[in-house]
């Protein structure tokens, strides 16, 4: 209504687009985010100890808010940038004088500024990259998820060796295919949506020439080791019994040494590959060796298996398909209370604790708090009056704690170890004297004991000063058995 012009609308300042309530908020979480962050860096560079947390905290969550805090800020600009707009008319244009020496101040402040950013910025871009590929991010931050693996991982040859070296490489490709399928990963632990217990074998492993070849010379002969077996029967007295044997680990490549043994199938002049029937690889009816030079193709087949082989299904044997643990070894409780018996953890004078322990072990609990609690019950109950159950109990519940995992399903029944062959298949999955070319003249050696190891001694007391470097034939304790061993063994037992 009225028409007078107002006298001299009063200059609009560019900056006081930032003058409204959306864009004072974004600026506050700015300088709080970029406060916390340089809190948070101290405190990491100072702790003496790693905490995921804290590196959650410092260099994901806060370079977070630092962005969620500027496109706050910047859409309040914009929205009353509109408003201005909308009310009063286009903003006057934008003229920097550097004569001004107001201008010079603003953009000396604001050159000052940019390099400030940049700077924060590369470095939590740089500390982001590391922490996502630390230990620490890998397997503590997800918590429950990768307890199993981290637990397992502390306790193998492998502890000192970051997750990343084998599972994500050398790279920016497998770096960032590794960021693709974690970014999932992340969401499904947030979700609560991922498999529980985490399946093996893992698909898109990257292949060992890329992972465990940058540390291990494939070529290397290294001739026999020596491996002793120290079990304890589950009779009245826990009757000993060791085997020592020499393995024939050989080698792979003629200008390093002989090439056979077991690294045979890591001859650099052949390539075998093989078709599993299973997902977990457990069964294998077909199996071609290649030799490269010659370009001689030998298939050996189990009698079942007549159908024609698909190309695309086939795999080459790496050393993942013997040592698929190198870095997660559940241990059986057959095994881990072998172990603890002969460390003296477990008294072998308790009669019939080899049996109680295993026992104890191979019930299902629901979590962590009630096995440890049975087992002592029970193995209390057992022994009532007798003082050395007490670090017996101990030992089995350490042993528990090491290699069961209840709340993620995992323990030695979920993650299969390939390789020997008692517990599981393993060799035998290919050496059970089933596999045969098509002719039957020539089959994979099975029967033949001292064809991959050589037993140099067994049994117990005197009988273990008699070594014979041929190789011994093996004495099964108790009985002659007959059939594959894990169809009796399958680490209870
Ligand atoms: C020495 C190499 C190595 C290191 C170090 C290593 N892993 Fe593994 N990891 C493997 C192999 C080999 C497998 C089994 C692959 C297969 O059978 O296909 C595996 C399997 C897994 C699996 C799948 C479940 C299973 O047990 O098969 C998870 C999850 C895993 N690793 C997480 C981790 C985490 C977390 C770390 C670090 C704390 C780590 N790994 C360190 C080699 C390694
Ligand atoms: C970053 C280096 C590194 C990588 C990658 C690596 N290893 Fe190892 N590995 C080691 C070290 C170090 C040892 C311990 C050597 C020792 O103390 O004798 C070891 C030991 C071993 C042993 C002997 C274990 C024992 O019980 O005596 C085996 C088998 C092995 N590694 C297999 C593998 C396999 C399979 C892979 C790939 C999945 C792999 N390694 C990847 C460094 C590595
Ligand atoms: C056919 C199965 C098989 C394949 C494939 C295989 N290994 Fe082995 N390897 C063995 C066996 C069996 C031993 C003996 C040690 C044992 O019994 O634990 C062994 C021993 C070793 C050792 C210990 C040697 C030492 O001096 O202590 C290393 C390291 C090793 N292998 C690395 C590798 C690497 C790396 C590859 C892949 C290039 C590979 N192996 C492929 C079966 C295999
Ligand atoms: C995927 C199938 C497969 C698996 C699993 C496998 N092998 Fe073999 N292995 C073969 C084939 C095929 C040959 C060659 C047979 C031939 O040419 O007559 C062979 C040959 C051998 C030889 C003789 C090498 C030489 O000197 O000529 C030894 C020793 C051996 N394997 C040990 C092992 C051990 C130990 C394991 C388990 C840790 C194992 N193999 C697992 C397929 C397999
Ligand atoms: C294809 C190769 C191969 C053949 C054939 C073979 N073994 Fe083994 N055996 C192995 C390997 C590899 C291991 C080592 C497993 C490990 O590193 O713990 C092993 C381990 C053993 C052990 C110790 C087992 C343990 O895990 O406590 C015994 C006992 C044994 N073998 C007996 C035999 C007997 C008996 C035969 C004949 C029926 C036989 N082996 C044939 C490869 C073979
Ligand atoms: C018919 C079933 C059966 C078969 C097959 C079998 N075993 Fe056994 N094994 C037993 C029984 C039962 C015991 C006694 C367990 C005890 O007293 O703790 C035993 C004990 C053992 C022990 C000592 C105890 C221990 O802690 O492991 C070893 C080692 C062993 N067997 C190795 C083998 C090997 C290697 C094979 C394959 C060549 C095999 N067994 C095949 C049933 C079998």
């Amino acid at each position: 209504m009225n028409s007078e012009p107002a006298a001299t609308p009063p200059p609009v300042r560019r900056s006081t687009v930032f003058r409204n309530w959306l864009s004072l908020t974004g600026l506050v979480i700015v300088i709080g985010s970029l406060f916390s962050f340089f809190f948070l860096l101290l405190l990491d560079a100072l702790a003496h100890f790693a905490n995921p947390y804290v590196g959650i905290l410092t260099y994901l969550v806060a370079p977070g808010f630092l962005m969620i805090g500027l496109l706050v800020a910047l859409l309040g600009a914009f929205l009353r940038h509109r408003q201005i707009i909308r009310t009063s008319g286009p903003l006057p244009p934008l003229r920097i004088d550097l004569t001004r020496p107001r201008d010079r101040r603003l953009f000396g402040f604001f050159l000052a500024g940019g390099v400030l950013f940049l700077l924060v910025a590369a470095l939590g871009s740089y500390q982001t990259y590391h922490f996502t590929e630390s230990v620490n991010f890998c397997g503590q931050a997800c918590h429950g998820v990768m307890k199993p693996e981290y637990v397992t991982y502390l306790h193998s040859p492998h502890a000192k060796v970051p997750c990343a070296e084998c599972h994500i490489g050398k790279g920016a490709n497998w770096y960032v295919r590794s960021k693709l399928s974690g970014t999932y990963q992340v969401y499904a632990t947030l979700a609560d949506k991922y498999p529980r217990p985490i399946p093996t074998p893992v698909k898109n492993l990257r292949p060992a020439q890329e992972t465990c070849e940058e540390c291990h010379w494939p070529q290397k002969f290294v001739g026999n080791l020596e491996r002793s077996y120290n079990y304890f029967l589950s009779d009245e007295t826990n009757t000993p019994f060791t085997v020592r044997m020499l393995m024939n680990v050989g080698g792979g490549d003629p200008t390093h040494g002989p090439v056979g043994g077991i690294h045979w199938h890591m001859n650099v002049g052949n390539k075998v590959e093989y078709l599993a029937s299973d997902e977990a690889r457990q069964k294998i009816p077909y199996v071609r060796v290649t030799e490269l030079a010659q370009g001689v193709v030998t298939e050996f087949r189990t009698p079942k298996f007549t159908n024609t082989v698909d190309e695309a299904s086939l795999r080459t044997m790496d050393c993942m398909d013997c040592h698929n643990r190198p870095a997660h070894r559940y241990q059986t409780p057959n095994t881990a209370v072998n172990l603890a018996m002969f460390l003296g953890k477990i008294d072998r004078g308790l009669p019939l604790v080899k049996s109680n322990a295993l026992h104890v072990l191979t019930q299902s609990y629901t979590n962590d708090t009630q096995a440890l609690q049975t087992i002592a019950t029970t193995l209390s109950q057992r022994y009532p009056n007798d003082p050395r159950i007490r670090s017996a109990i101990g030992a089995v519940q350490e042993i528990y704690t090491n290699n069961f995992f209840p709340e993620m399903k995992a323990s030695w029944k979920t993650y299969p170890d390939n390789i020997g062959h008692k517990d599981w298949p393993g060799c035998f999955r290919c050496h059970d004297g089933l596999h045969k070319t098509a002719d039957g003249k020539r089959s994979i050696k099975a029967n033949d004991c001292n064809a991959c190891h050589t037993i140099l001694t067994q049994g117990s007391g005197a009988e273990l000063d008699q070594l014979s470097p041929k190789g011994q034939k093996f004495k099964h304790p108790g009985d002659e058995v007959e059939g594959g061993c894990n169809d009796c063994h399958t680490g209870g037992l």
